[in-house]
């Protein structure tokens, strides 16, 4: 160990993971050492606004503001902790052009330019690591690419955005309203930069994309497959979901499906014997089937500071180690044969939830039953409670709404986009109808 240069750092970016990065560099310094056989060190922290409070305390002269400094001769790796993909993109270029390693925790970026990124690293042998991109401090990068690799994978299905997951457990089990837990997820760090990006399921799609090419070599952009997220889901929907015996939680899935891949992101009722339902806050998990293996369970937190820089530091010791270079060629090995096609989004096959408003009076549920069996769309059970707004409020003339939630049995994803075009036309149903797949 002694012989060992350190391995030396630039963060760029001090913010939620930044911070934490550092706050483990340099807390846990000597254990890192014993365990990389060097030292890391932090030589720059490059942020916006010297002056802004960071919650860790760095060496003096540690702290700068100029990307040119990602160029010195005094740096071997630099870490893009700064989020979002035009800034980022130009940072991880300026690293890999003057001869330095990447990490990163950025899935946007990955998701958006890793063909281009990762082609200019193999150009200058240099490697980027992104444990932290998905799943936050859950190793699923690594178990994937490394000790999964003697498996065909047959599928992947995860709970990658804990913000939603966050969300929807603080929904049902604590009664918050929609609005508080997103403000109680953006607080705790948990949410990106723009938290649409996790309501509307556009975070987990990103994180998909990436599973989807280390497991099956198919490169998926986010216009590609089905993508819904969390934000038009109301408590009601988690309540009764939780009545037939299901948990809704936001469900990323690549799995075989004969000669295609099944791919689709999406709120999904979540059956209570799965494992996947008992997981909450901003835990995660993936479920990953392979052919030798069978199924295998990744679960931790994922998202948030200190997990998160857990991901990135264990990126760290990886190249001080000098095993991280297994990691990115992993994601162009594909391109020598076939990766498996996208099926199309109409031939997916599930159950659905449908959930309407519908207006109480007769012959409301036998329109909807005669469209969904026009459809050919089988209904397996359905409820229906006391009005929601009683007739008194709902203004003088007006009939009340009733919700009214319909399970069907497995159709396809393109018979359910036929009937939904007919049942948004239907003057008996609100225009919130909502469908949800489900997961027996
Ligand atoms: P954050 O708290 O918003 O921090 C971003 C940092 O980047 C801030 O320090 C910000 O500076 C800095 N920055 C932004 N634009 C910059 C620019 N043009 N020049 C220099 N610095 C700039 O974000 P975060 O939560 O740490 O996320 C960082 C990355 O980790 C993102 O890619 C995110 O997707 C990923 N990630 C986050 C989590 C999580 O739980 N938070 C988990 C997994 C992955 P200021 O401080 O001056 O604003
Ligand atoms: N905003 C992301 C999440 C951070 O909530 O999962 C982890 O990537």
């Amino acid at each position: 160990m002694a012989d060992l240069q350190p391995l030396r750092v630039a963060i760029v970016g001090l913010g939620t993971v930044g911070s934490g990065v550092a706050k483990i560099l340099l807390e846990n310094s000597q254990h890192i050492a014993r365990r990389s056989g060097r030292e890391i060190d932090v030589v720059f922290a490059i942020v916006r606004d010297p002056t802004k409070p960071r919650g860790v305390t760095l060496p003096d002269g540690v702290l700068a503001t100029s990307f040119e400094l990602m160029e010195s001769p005094e740096i071997d790796v630099v870490c893009e902790l700064i989020g979002g993909t035009t800034t980022a993109g130009d940072v991880v270029r300026q690293a890999l052009n003057a001869g330095k390693h990447v990490v990163t925790a950025n899935k946007a970026l990955l998701c958006e330019q890793g063909d281009e990124l990762f082609q200019l690293a193999r150009e200058k042998g240099k490697t980027i690591c992104f444990e932290a991109a998905v799943a936050g401090g859950v190793p699923v990068i690594e178990g994937l690419s490394q000790s999964l690799a003697a498996n065909q994978i047959q599928s992947i299905e995860a709970i990658v955005n804990g913000t939603s997951n966050f969300i929807l457990t603080e929904m049902l089990d604590h009664q918050s309203s929609y609005e508080d837990a997103v403000a109680r997820a953006q607080e705790k760090g948990y949410a990106e930069a723009d938290p649409t990006m996790d309501v509307d399921g556009t975070d987990a799609a990103q994180k998909l994309t990436i599973l989807a090419q280390l497991a099956f070599g198919t490169k998926a952009s986010l216009n590609d497959f089905p993508r819904q997220g969390i934000d038009k889901l109301k408590l009601a929907d988690l309540k009764y979901a939780d009545e037939l015996g299901y948990r809704v939680k936001l469900l990323a899935v690549a799995k075989r499906n004969g000669d295609f891949l099944e791919l689709h992101t999406q709120p999904t009722l979540i059956h209570d014997n799965l494992p996947m339902a008992a997981i909450y806050d901003a835990y995660n998990m993936i479920e990953i089937e392979g052919d030798a293996v069978g199924k295998t369970w990744f679960s931790g937190m994922g998202a948030g500071q200190m997990p998160t820089a857990s991901a990135v530091v264990s990126d760290l010791i990886d190249l001080a180690v000098g095993r991280a270079q297994q990691t990115f060629p992993l994601l162009d090995l594909w391109g020598q044969s076939e990766p498996l096609r996208i099926l199309p989004a109409e031939k997916i096959e599930r159950r659905y939830y449908l959930r309407f408003h519908a207006i109480d009076q007769p012959g409301t549920i036998s329109s909807i039953a005669t469209i969904l069996g026009n459809h050919e769309i089988s209904i397996a059970s359905c409820i229906q409670h006391e009005f929601e707004i009683h007739p008194a409020d709902s203004g003088e003339g007006k009939a009340s709404i009733v919700p009214f939630v319909v399970i069907t049995h497995t159709t396809t994803e393109g018979q359910m986009r036929a009937a939904d075009e007919e049942l948004i036309q239907c003057d008996a149903i609100e225009p919130d109808y909502l469908r949800l797949p489900i997961q027996d």
